[in-house]
């Protein structure tokens, strides 16, 4: 990556054998690859042996690149020092360190890392000791690939939540990340054990991110990371740590070996969530959930068209043979992999017709396939194998439904799982969403509705009913703001995202300073990039709300998240 100095490489003499310990140099130079990186190519004095182990030294410098993100006090939440952090997925580790930046490629790694007086260092390894001098020395002994290192280094102190699993956070938020999951974890872990299999990775930590940390969550091994957003004060947004945890099995055990097949990590990974959830907390809440996610699909498909070559499983990423050209793993990233991705897992197990058989199936997967990089092909092929009876009733070609056609046709997913154990949760939510919509407001049943009552995601699945249906007929989302002070006036972060939406698409310019106020809170991507596009897409007045906004919080932002809005605002950037 041009954010990486690469100064010199050294072939090191074998251990333990002859030969100057400082290594042989050798001719380093970098070739065009794609335009998020270049082939750096180290030429070696004779062609190794098959089989043959060398070791190489490479000395380099990272600085500002799309992986290390350098924050100054202000853009943390203490304010007072300095803070760093690594995001490697999907291909930004290239600008952290050289390595084989492709998950096709697992190997340990160790580290020893020395930080300022008053710092400390945290890595996605399986153990970790401090040493003298501010040193830390990490060592991850299960092979993973590269876009799963990570690297924080900040004044970040922790506390215990379970047997294997603290909370890491800055000093001012160490306590209400404490609230949030102390006594939680385990049993998401226990759970998940039962159904596939060993946790293998030893600790289950989790470590609160500055604002502008621009994903939910961030699986690294050991470690997940995540937005300070999930400090709502009353664990409702806990899907995410369950979802992190998922790809304990599915991703980092078990891992797509192209970018192209990122479904096989997120899909997947969305089905076992589920599954948790759905141990843990009961199928209503969990098909309430699925729900929530299924409106993301149909709002990503409307807003890109289902015919959309992003909108396939399998999706083709080329890195083109010059700068400038082929596709950027990072730029595909949306809703599809995820909740299609859900919908074709889900079809499998009800082509099994049985949830302890599936699961079985799952465990022997995650058995199978394990430390390895794989395509469909191979998971697709041994779930034909593991049910031979499936096989030759040739369900992968059942027209409408062929496996071929989930993998690569756009679209609307051919299946949906049924969703109506979560009926007794939603109905209420999709009958005042009704009222509200109507043109004369029918006060005394709205009335009637007790919201008080109501989950989060209940009232998420509420709002998104409501945006679904916007803009309403004038007054009436007025009228709902000052109703349900618990919605406009709410603090959780998906609340706020679906407030805003609503108040855009109705422009009820009394309440844009919400949308501002929000912006300037958090920088998830997720959140972020809809709301863009939401005042892009509306008025004047909302496309300078838009272009104040962005001038105001754009050096927050992480670089890849500042590129998308700048695109969306037609201020050239990304691609
Ligand atoms: N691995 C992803 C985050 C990611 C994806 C980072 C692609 C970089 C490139 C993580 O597991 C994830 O999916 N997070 C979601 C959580 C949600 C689906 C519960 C998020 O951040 O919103
Ligand atoms: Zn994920």
């Amino acid at each position: 990556h041009p954010a990486l100095a690469v100064s010199r490489a050294a072939l090191l003499p074998p251990p333990g054998g002859p030969g100057d310990p400082a290594g042989q140099e050798l001719p380093v130079e970098s070739r065009p690859f794609a335009s998020y990186g270049s082939a750096l190519h180290i030429a070696l004095p004779q062609a190794p042996r098959a089989g043959q182990l060398l070791t190489l030294l490479i000395d380099y410098e990272a600085g500002e690149g799309p992986g290390v993100c350098w924050l100054s006090p202000e853009q943390t939440a203490g304010k007072q020092k300095p803070y760093m952090y690594t995001q490697g997925q999907a291909v930004l580790n290239r600008s952290f360190f050289p390595c084989f930046d492709t998950p096709s490629v697992k190997f340990t790694y160790s580290a020893t890392v020395k930080v300022p007086e008053g710092f400390t260092a945290v890595m996605s390894a399986t153990s970790w000791e401090k040493q003298k001098d501010n040193t830390f020395v990490f060592k991850m002994s299960q092979p993973i690939p590269s876009y799963l290192i990570a690297l924080v280094v900040g004044d970040i102190v922790s506390a215990d939540v379970g047997p294997r699993s603290r909370v890491w956070a800055e000093p001012c938020l160490i306590e209400a990340a404490k609230k949030e999951y102390d006594g939680v974890i385990e049993e998401f872990l226990v759970v998940g054990e039962k159904l596939f299999g060993p946790y293998v990775w030893g600790r289950y930590d989790i470590l609160f991110m500055p604002p502008s940390f621009p994903f939910g969550g961030m699986e690294n091994p050991c470690l997940t990371f995540v937005t300070p957003c999930l400090l709502a004060g009353d664990r409702s947004l806990v899907d995410v740590i369950i979802h992190e945890i998922s790809h304990s099995w599915f991703g980092n055990l078990v891992t797509n070996a192209t970018w192209g097949e990122f479904w096989l990590n997120e899909g997947f990974t969305m089905y076992a969530q589920r599954r948790i959830s759905t141990e843990v907390y009961g199928l209503p809440y969990t098909c309430l959930e699925a729900a929530t996610g299924r409106a993301l699909l149909r709002q990503h498909m409307d807003a890109t068209g289902e015919d959309h070559p992003l909108n396939k499983l399998r999706v083709v990423i080329e890195p083109g043979f010059y700068l400038f050209l082929g596709v950027n793993p990072d730029d595909t990233y949306n809703e599809t992999p995820y909740e299609k991705g859900y919908c074709f897992v889900s079809y499998l197990a009800h082509l099994v017709g049985n949830q302890s058989k599936f699961d079985a199936f799952l465990q022997a997967y995650v058995n199978r396939f394990k430390f390895q990089s794989i395509t469909a092909d191979d998971t697709l092929g041994f779930f034909l194998e593991y049910f031979p009876e499936l096989k030759e009733k040739g369900v992968d070609s059942i027209p409408g439904f062929e496996f071929d056609r989930w993998l690569n046709t756009p679209g609307w997913p051919p299946y949906l799982p049924d969703l109506s154990p979560g009926q007794q949760l939603m109905r209420p939510a999709d009958e005042l969403a009704e009222l509200w919509a109507a043109d004369g407001l029918n006060m005394e049943a709205i009335e009637a509705v007790d919201i008080t009552g109501w989950r989060t995601y209940q009232l998420v699945y509420f709002l998104d009913q409501v945006l679904q249906k916007s803009p309403l007929p004038e007054g009436n989302v007025k009228r709902l703001s000052k109703m349900y002070p618990k919605i406009s006036k709410a603090q959780n972060a998906e609340l706020r995202l679906r407030w805003c939406q609503i108040v855009l698409k109705n422009n009820l310019e009394a309440e844009y300073s919400k949308v501002k106020d929000f912006l300037h809170s958090q920088g998830k991507q997720k959140y972020t990039l809809p709301l863009y596009r939401a005042m892009w897409g509306g008025s004047e007045a909302t496309r300078a709300l838009a272009m104040e906004t962005f001038s105001a919080t754009a050096p927050q932002l992480h670089v890849n998240v500042q590129n998308y809005v700048k695109k969306i605002l037609g201020l050239g950037g990304a691609e």
